[in-house]
């Protein structure tokens, strides 16, 4: 019988790597963060601005308040807004106002999946408690 250790040696490695990879929200998806922040800046900050007068700096939560944010996808608790987070990342949101935003025009063939990944990691890797916390302007 052959032994499984070498299946389970693969297994722990590409955990391992996953986890490296860390927010990277699937496999195939690498996340670019400075994409995420211009994006970020651009559209989220840019509404909230307009829509409150108020910013959500990725330094204004923790790395953990963030993940458990953008894991449960809700959004605004008002009612107000769309109340998932993913719908402002998404090629239909994007579709909607490429006109009268730049950034969302520029990434508007970028998959949803590839655009949360890179939110998330915008967010996480600018947390109030992570080694490079990161305002809105
Ligand atoms: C259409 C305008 C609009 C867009 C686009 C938008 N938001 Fe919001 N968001 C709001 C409003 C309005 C609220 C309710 C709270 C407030 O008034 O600031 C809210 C609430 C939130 C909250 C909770 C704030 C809190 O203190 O409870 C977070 C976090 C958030 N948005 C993140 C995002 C992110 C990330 C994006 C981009 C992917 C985004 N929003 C896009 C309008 C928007």
């Amino acid at each position: 019988m052959r032994s499984s250790k070498p299946f389970l040696a693969g297994l722990t490695l590409a955990a391992l790597l996953f986890s490296v990879v860390g927010d990277a929200f699937a496999a195939d998806v690498k996340a670019n963060k400075k994409r995420g922040q211009v994006y970020f800046r651009m559209v989220c900050t840019a509404c909230h601005v307009d829509m409150s007068g108020t910013t959500i700096p990725p330094a204004g939560r923790t790395m953990a308040e963030w993940r458990a944010y953008l894991d449960a996808d809700k959004h605004d608790v008002s009612g107000k807004t769309n109340p998932s987070v993913r719908y402002y990342l998404s090629q239909a949101y994007r579709e909607s106002i490429k006109d009268q935003n730049k950034a969302a025009k520029k990434f508007l063939t970028l998959s949803d999946e590839q655009l949360y990944a890179d939110i998330y990691q915008f967010a996480v890797t600018g947390a109030k408690d992570s080694d490079t916390p990161a305002t809105c302007n």
